[in-house]
């Protein structure tokens, strides 16, 4: 008798369910910004990766209209078919200046440079040391490469050294991979002693600087930049859909790195090309980023002022560890993380409840904008207090 070979997916979604785990998509009825229109309900927004307020800024807006006048919707091919226009260049250009790496290459989008670079760089005679909490795509992309994959604990440097020791001699090249700011925790790596080990044993490290791009370092440039790390030899990935408020990835990093990813990454091959629009919308992101430096100011005052209200306010809340806008506290179980979430929806306040699969522990998930005011940062303690 023939059974259902589709009647798992049923089965597996009961169980999603029941653990608490299952997720589904919350639509916002207005531009980005710090308040939004969620579901008709005016909320204060905790929950977006628009660190900067960029994705509804007017000039970004400007820039993507003018693009798709002059080429169009799609860019209807690959980089390397039909898909290259001279805006793809102009914003690569923009990116290496900023990371001050001799060259970069966009993607569409940061999940496929991680894949891309990762893929083209190791393979099955090689190895990859990966941070724990990595992000998706880092972890995928390591197992995508076939490499023999290790994850060390997370941020731990001697940890790392240890199976350095152990395993470096045993495989042709290896990779260490870390995100810059981790994007559910809210920490950093600890960039210069990973770059010795990595000269010590000989390995290269890729960062993503994901979160960290216009975000971190004085002129907005990454992680790389605040640890005094610029110029250091070294694989740099960004998105360009975060603190720049577009779509699409990159890689930064030599002249030879990048020349080879063009010919050897398979997801900037056999992809289409970034379109006009989010293309040109990062190029004038990127150009507000080195110009208006009080936008970042201004972000990294609200984080001072949130987690100096939560100190006075809330000593108890069990906040992870954070150096950077994003600011988690920890909760018990998934189904208290999503109550929590949703008193706080109710109290006018948008902010996700993070679940397993994604980090080991359910949390609530902060994220601050530049665009946020003091009366937003107030009426989030207030909502956490009466929590
Ligand atoms: C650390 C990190 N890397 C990569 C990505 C993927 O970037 P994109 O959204 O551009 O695919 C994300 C988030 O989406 C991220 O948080």
């Amino acid at each position: 008798m023939p059974t259902d070979p589709y009647a798992w997916i049923e089965e597996s979604l009961t169980t999603i369910h029941r653990a608490d785990w299952y997720r589904s998509v919350q639509p916002i009825h207005s531009r980005p910004g710090a308040t939004v229109l969620l579901a008709g309900q005016e909320v204060i927004n905790f929950a977006s990766n628009d660190y900067l307020g960029l994705a509804g800024d007017e000039r970004l807006m400007k820039a993507a209209i003018a693009a798709i006048q002059e080429f169009g919707t799609g860019s209807t091919g690959s980089r390397l078919l039909s898909g290259h226009r001279e805006l793809h260049r102009d914003l690569e250009r923009a990116i290496a200046s900023t990371k001050q790496t001799e060259d970069a290459v966009v993607f569409s989008s940061g999940y496929l440079a991680n894949l891309g670079a990762i893929t083209a760089l190791v393979g099955k005679r090689d190895l990859i040391l990966s941070d724990q909490y990595n992000h998706s795509s880092l972890k995928n992309g390591a197992i995508l490469s076939g490499a023999k994959v290790i994850e060390y604990t997370h941020c731990d440097v001697a940890a790392l050294k240890i199976q350095l020791i152990q395993q470096r001699q045993n495989y042709r090249r290896c990779l260490i991979v870390t995100d810059s700011v981790f994007s559910m925790d809210g920490d950093l790596c600890p960039l210069s002693a990973l770059l010795d080990v990595a000269d010590e044993f000989s390995c290269m490290l890729l960062v993503d600087e994901a979160h960290a791009t216009g975000v971190l370092g004085k002129t907005g440039a990454g992680c790389v930049e605040h640890f005094g790390c610029t110029g250091r030899q070294l694989i740099q990935i960004g998105t360009l859909s975060k603190a720049l408020g577009s779509l699409g990835g990159y890689v930064a990093g030599s002249a030879s790195l990048i020349d080879f990813l063009r010919n050897r990454a398979a997801s900037f091959i056999y992809t289409t090309a970034l379109s006009p629009a989010d293309t040109a919308a990062a190029l004038a992101a990127i150009n507000i980023v080195q110009q208006e430096p009080q936008r970042r100011v201004q972000l990294w005052r609200n984080v001072d002022y949130l987690k100096k209200l939560l100190q006075q306010q809330l000593p108890n809340l069990k906040l992870l560890p954070s150096e950077s806008p994003i600011l988690c506290f920890q909760l018990s179980s998934a189904g208290e993380a999503l109550e929590v979430g949703k008193q706080l929806k109710e109290a006018g306040i948008f902010a996700p409840a993070i679940r397993p699969p994604t980090v080991p522990t359910s949390r609530i998930r902060i994220s601050l904008m530049a665009t946020h005011e003091p009366k937003h940062i107030e009426k989030l303690v207030q909502a956490l207090n009466r929590g």
